[in-house]
């Protein structure tokens, strides 16, 4: 594929290095404008931002007649001084208008602070365990391990997780979306672009492509509420929206694409995707612990079809780019190329980004194209 191929970019901002109109910054840059007919946009929905780009380019392939649309994300929050990434963070969700004297307030970190209220909030309405919540790291850590390109090399302890500075109440440094600095790119082309592309090399095809299938969107307040209750969330509704569109089941899907930022994003999404019912994350979770623990500390994607890259948690989390690599594992599971982390013959996966405190959630639905 050239550059000139392309006539569709999306981009999400960056937080380290924030430009005016991303998406023209960037294809400006590397000389993929000026152009005729070509489509760029900078699409901001947080962390959901490049599943919302993923849904956005289909739209673009189907309704603009683009051929070919890349998506680029990139960011260096891990490289970025503390005081600098907490001003810049800190600023994107604070509830401006509330004083400290209010139960809404949210001191810094604030986005740690943010999911800590909802964390109480889940545990105290449905019984999740403070060990539970740790045990999302722990297994964060031992998918991460697998994956050459992770930035966690060896697995955590329950103990390790638990016993690590608190950050805010519920959440401990290790439960905090891991900081780093990373890209990641994509391009999702017609299947006429492709056929004509295969034509003219003479390939077979279609085996091991990828396409998307459709997928949800739905949209939180960007803090939380005073009253934190069932309405300020967005995931589920955004599931259920995916699983409408295709006409498809939780039973349907064989790899799971979760955002992890802090463990209870985790379990509202194992809840949300039909992995466990309503308020039984926390015990799904702990089952999966379980087993691994009588594996010896090994995860099997059998047993654990979810993040075989390790997440957020123990992958690495550049800002908004981190769904990026959510959609990289699943486009490799489902090509069958994921190596020892291969669940076997994935057919569907699921993919789910979060942006801000649960205020923006996007999920799309991918699948392995037919073998011809
Ligand atoms: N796993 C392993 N190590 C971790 C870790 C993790 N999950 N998180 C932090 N660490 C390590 C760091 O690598 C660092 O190690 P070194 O000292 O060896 O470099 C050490 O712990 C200290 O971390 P920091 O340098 O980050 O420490 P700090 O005191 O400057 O800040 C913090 C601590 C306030 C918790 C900060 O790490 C933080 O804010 N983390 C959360 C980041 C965040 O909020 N990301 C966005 C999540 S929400 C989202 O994704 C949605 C969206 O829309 C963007």
């Amino acid at each position: 594929l050239r550059l000139r191929d392309l006539d569709g970019l999306i981009a999400v901002p960056s937080l380290s290095h924030p430009h005016f109109l991303e998406a023209h910054h960037f294809a400006t840059k590397v000389g993929l404008l000026p152009k005729d007919d070509v489509v760029v946009r900078t699409l901001d929905t947080g962390g959901a931002g490049p599943i919302t780009a993923l849904l956005e380019a289909k739209r673009m392939v189907e309704s603009e007649s683009c051929q070919a649309v890349a998506i680029v994300a990139g960011d260096a929050v891990g490289g970025m001084d503390s005081s600098t990434f907490l001003e810049r963070a800190d600023a994107g969700c604070r509830p401006s208008h509330v004083d400290e004297s209010s139960p809404q307030f949210l001191p810094s970190p604030v986005i740690p602070h943010g999911y800590a209220r909802c964390t109480n909030y889940h545990m105290d309405r449905f019984g999740t365990t403070r060990e539970q919540l740790a045990m999302v790291s722990v297994l964060m850590s031992r998918s991460a391990v697998q994956h050459p390109d992770a930035l966690t090399r060896s697995p955590r302890t329950l103990e390790e997780v638990l016993q690590a500075p608190q950050v805010a109440p519920s959440v401990g440094l290790l439960e905090c979306a891991r900081r780093a600095d990373g890209g990641a790119a994509m391009i999702v082309a017609s299947s006429r672009f492709l056929e004509r592309r295969r034509t003219a090399r003479r390939g077979n095809g279609g085996s091991g492509d990828v396409v998307i299938l459709g997928g949800g969107e739905a949209s939180g307040p960007l803090y939380p509420p005073p009253v934190i209750d069932e309405e300020m969330f967005s995931c589920e509704q955004a599931v259920r929206n995916a699983f409408t569109a295709c006409q498809l089941e939780p039973d349907d899907i064989d790899f799971f694409g979760l955002y992890d930022c802090f463990p209870i994003c985790f379990v509202r999404a194992v809840e949300a995707v039909g992995l466990a019912p309503k308020g039984g994350g926390g015990d799904w979770v702990e089952a999966r612990y379980r087993e691994s623990e009588e594996a010896g500390g090994t995860l099997s994607p059998a047993k654990f079809p979810v993040n075989t890259h390790g997440g957020l948690l123990a992958f690495g989390a550049p800002w908004e780019v981190p769904a990026m690599y959510n959609v990289h594992e699943a486009v490799q599971q489902l090509r069958w190329t994921a190596g020892e982390r291969q669940v076997d013959r994935a057919r569907r996966a699921l993919v789910y980004g979060n942006g801000g405190i649960f205020s923006a959630s996007a999920v799309a639905l991918l699948g392995r194209a037919v073998d011809e």
